[in-house]
């Protein structure tokens, strides 16, 4: 069995100072990748900076064999991401892989009481700083004709506690990979952008009590997300525009699939029509799953051309 190994490649992790960027950027580094150790420094609430958090990670990085630089710029703003990636052009002379972790939490409580402050931070961070560092490295990768991109999403797009904000980030994270996924597959670029849900001990778990806290220290260390992670890197990752759950030592595709639903005898449907045919809407078996939103509205029977669209891609 071959090892997997990435050398000559160029690898920018943001947020990984410490927690499970910090086993990413390891784990990257120690098979043979140069990597940017991005992090701002601050809190897990978005608050403070400190450069030699990102300092530190990269230096245990060099101590252990591999090959590493700071940078303590955020990738929440335009500034930082394009200060981020001029790093690594200017130090190694490219980019090919990017894993957008860096994250914060800032609101938790109920959602009448969520600030328009808080909830800024939250999507600034993970879904802002995501998609700032995808444009400032996309010029690059789309002229090089390669590029490896792993965003991170969480399970708590699918719902947690009374949070909404991060969960909202989270989602968006999915909704921007999925949109540039398509884009590189309809435009032939070996650019490749999936999404990891991690669960995984960390200072942010410390949010759900000591009891939870201790048992996800010993069963979820960052060192068991890392390899999905580092796979999704890889120059041979088969698959573009998916989503993955890791922890623990297991991993699953998750997915967004349709189910076939009811068709109107005529297709002009009553509410009634809505109410007696809601079981046939719910029913998950046959169910697609669509490639991309054309092939998703192509399930509704018309006469409109959907392909027609894909010439508004660029
Ligand atoms: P963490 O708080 O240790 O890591 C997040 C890192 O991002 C921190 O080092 C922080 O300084 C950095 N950061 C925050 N704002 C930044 C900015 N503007 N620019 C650059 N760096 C910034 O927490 P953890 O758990 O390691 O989280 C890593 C990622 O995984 C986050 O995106 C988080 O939302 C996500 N995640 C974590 C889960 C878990 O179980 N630990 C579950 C689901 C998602």
């Amino acid at each position: 069995m071959s090892t997997i190994r990435f050398d000559g490649k160029i690898a920018i992790v943001t947020g990984a100072g410490g927690g499970l960027g910090k086993a990413y950027a390891k784990l990257l580094a120690s098979r043979g990748a140069k990597v940017l150790v991005n992090d701002l420094g601050g809190d897990f609430t978005g608050q403070g900076s400190n450069p030699g958090y990102a300092e530190a990670a990269a230096a245990d990085i060099r101590a252990a064999g591999g090959i590493a630089e700071a940078n303590g710029d955020s990738v929440a703003d335009t500034k930082g991401a394009t200060a981020i990636v001029q790093q690594a052009l200017d130090r190694w002379g490219g980019v090919d892989i990017l894993v957008n972790n860096a994250g914060v939490v800032t609101s938790n409580g109920s959602l009448s009481d969520v600030t328009d402050e808080s909830y800024a931070i939250d999507l600034g961070v993970a879904a802002g700083g995501t998609f700032r560092m995808m444009r400032a490295v996309w010029r690059h990768m789309m002229d090089k004709n390669y590029g490896r991109i792993v965003n991170v999403s969480s399970g708590s797009f699918f719902g947690m506690g009374s949070a909404v904000p991060y969960p909202a980030a989270k989602g968006a994270v999915i909704g921007m990979t999925r949109g540039a996924a398509v884009a590189t597959d309809f435009l032939q670029r070996n650019i490749k952008l999936n999404v990891i849900m991690p669960i995984s001990w960390s200072r942010m778990t410390a949010l759900m009590g000591p009891e939870i806290e201790s048992a996800m220290q010993r069963d979820f260390p960052p060192e068991r997300v890392a390899p999905v992670v580092a796979w999704l890197a890889h120059e041979d990752v088969p698959c573009n525009g998916e989503i993955f759950t890791a922890g623990g030592g297991r991993f699953a595709r998750v997915f967004i699939g349709v189910t076939e639903g009811y068709r109107g005898t005529t297709k002009d449907i009553s509410v009634e029509d809505v109410r007696d045919h809601f079981e046939d809407a719910m029913r998950i078996e046959p169910f697609t799953i669509p490639k991309h939103a054309l092939e998703e509205a192509g399930m509704h029977e018309s006469s409109v051309d959907w392909s027609t669209f894909f010439q508004f891609i660029a």
